[in-house]
């Protein structure tokens, strides 16, 4: 019979793992969640008096206002967490490989099979395991293998694939109005019991409608295809918008009449300067790896042109500013707005705005950045990353961060829009206008601002998907 489950560890304090876990002891106060991370500084913020958590969610601190102490509890004791727990999520990184085989394309499961030796190595009771973390398909094999091969007497070790779906930004109206919740297990007894314990988790505050049980092998394939098609739709109506941009079509206009079909639907078609996020890009790669390794090149070669159409998206933006300012940007002063990979995130993984930045820094422009969220450092890190080529001294000779949008435009004969921060929307854009170089140019790469309304101010304003 299903086990009824008490005691839930986390391994990986992360964006998926913190608000997830977090909700589950908001939801489940029968519940005892703990999330444990080797990272101590990650473990210390979550900890902290002023509860400043170390990511940025809307809603997020409240829940762990409410929670932390009682049934939620963060710490670095991964092995403790281990011993007590009956149901374990391994919600780990599992970033593309930077070496050896697969490099560029293939996830790095190390973390994944470290945390999985730890739970063989420790555990003395049975566990139900769950990965969490987005792996190729048949990862669970391999967990599976590991904890076999480790296992004591009277303790048995059940896998089951239950992928996330949430996105940052809204990551805790997501988890508390999941569209779905997948759980995919073996179909033996025992992994259907396994998932009817999982399964009853979510019961607590998701109908039982959404709650999809699956089998292992397609539950991770899910995870994989969902973020594959949700890119591939981004990079559609990017293609779109050059087209838009070459014949007077407007993107804008295009993807309300395709989504107004039932069959297509609104959401998810934003012409953008390039989807980013630590997510599409991995996930896809890891797709076309994937499907290299089964043999199947048309297959790879398919998916990799979505993330093809998101490398040109960005080229052909940073082009679009060069040409537009008289083909030159060399000394002059361009204002980016916006570092984060999309709005209400700190997050700046992949973020279109490093590309930008690092292609305006070739030119050798100075470029002035403003983000509402983004901590300095952050974005010191991610320019050095991206620029192995210039010293972190030399970067700083180009680049000033600012704490306002008008301050990092004033003087700017340029500013790009790369962020779709609300605030951007409500900046006093006459007020910009006055202390910027003339003319003044607006490059608008989210669809944020009111193109007619800043043309009246006086502004030259080139958008995504529009003719200039
Ligand atoms: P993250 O890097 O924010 O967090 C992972 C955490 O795991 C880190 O804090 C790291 O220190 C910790 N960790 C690694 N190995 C450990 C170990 N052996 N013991 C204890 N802690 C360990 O990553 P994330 O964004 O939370 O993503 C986690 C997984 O979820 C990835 O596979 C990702 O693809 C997937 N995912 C992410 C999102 C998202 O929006 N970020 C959404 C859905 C799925
Ligand atoms: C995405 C998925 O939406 C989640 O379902 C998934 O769980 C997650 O990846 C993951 O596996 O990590 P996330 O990356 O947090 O979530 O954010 P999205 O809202 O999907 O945005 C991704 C990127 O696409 C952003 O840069 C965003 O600005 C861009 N985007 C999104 C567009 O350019 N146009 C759109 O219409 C939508």
């Amino acid at each position: 019979a299903p086990l009824k489950v008490t005691k839930v560890l986390c391994i990986g304090a992360g964006y998926v793992g913190g608000p997830t876990c977090a909700v589950i002891a908001l939801k489940c106060p029968h519940i005892t969640v703990t999330i444990a991370d080797i990272n101590k500084a990650r473990i210390d913020a979550w900890n902290s008096l002023d509860f400043n958590l170390p990511i940025y969610e809307p809603g997020l601190e409240d829940v762990v206002r409410q929670c932390r102490g009682r049934n939620l509890f963060f710490s670095t004791d991964v092995v403790k967490g281990i011993k007590e727990a009956d149901l374990i999520f391994v919600s780990v990184n599992t970033p593309t490989k930077k070496s050896g085989v697969g490099a560029g394309f293939a996830a790095d499961l190390n973390y994944v099979e470290l945390a999985t030796r730890q739970i063989a190595e420790v555990a003395t009771t049975s566990k139900i395991v769950v990965e969490k973390s987005t792996v190729p398909c048949r990862t669970a094999e391999s967990m599976r293998t590991i904890l076999e091969a480790n296992s004591k007497p009277n303790c048995r070790f059940d896998i089951l694939s239950n992928p996330e779906f949430l996105a940052e930004g809204t990551a805790i109206s997501d988890l508390f109005n999941p569209d779905r919740v997948l759980i995919g297990s073996l179909q033996t007894t025992e992994g259907k019991d396994a998932c009817a314990s999982l399964a009853a988790i979510y019961a607590n505050w998701v109908p039982k409608e959404n709650i999809l049980t699956v089998g292992l092998w397609s539950s991770e394939l899910s995870k994989l295809a969902a973020n594959a098609m949700l890119a591939q739709r981004i990079s559609s109506v990017n293609a779109l918008s050059a087209i838009c941009e070459a014949t007077g079509a407007n993107i804008d206009e295009v993807a309300h009449a395709v989504g107004y079909d039932s069959r297509m639907g609104p959401k998810f078609l934003k012409a953008s300067v390039g989807f980013g996020g630590s997510c599409f890009q991995k996930d896809i790669l890891n797709l076309v790896y994937l499907s290299e390794s089964l043999h199947l090149p048309e297959v790879a070669s398919y998916w990799r042109q979505v993330v093809e159409m998101n490398e040109y998206q960005k080229r052909r933006f940073s082009k679009r500013v060069v040409d537009t300012l008289f083909n030159t940007i060399t000394g002059k002063q361009i204002t980016v707005l916006g570092f984060a990979f999309k709005a209400d995130t700190g997050d700046t993984r992949e973020s279109a705005a490093i590309t930008l930045i690092r292609d305006f820094l070739s030119e050798r422009a100075f470029v002035n950045v403003y983000d509402p969220k983004v901590e300095e450092s952050q974005i010191w890190y991610d320019l050095a990353e991206a620029c192995p080529t210039m010293t972190l001294d030399n970067i700083k000779k180009q680049v000033k961060i600012h704490k306002s949008a008008l301050e990092a435009s004033k003087n700017a004969e340029a500013v790009v829009i790369a962020t779709e921060w609300k605030e951007f929307k409500e900046i006093d854009w006459a007020e910009v206008y006055k202390h910027m170089k003339k003319p003044a140019f607006v490059f608008d790469g989210r669809l944020l601002v009111d193109a007619d309304a800043l043309s009246k101010i006086g502004f030259k304003v080139a958008t995504i998907g529009r003719p200039s």
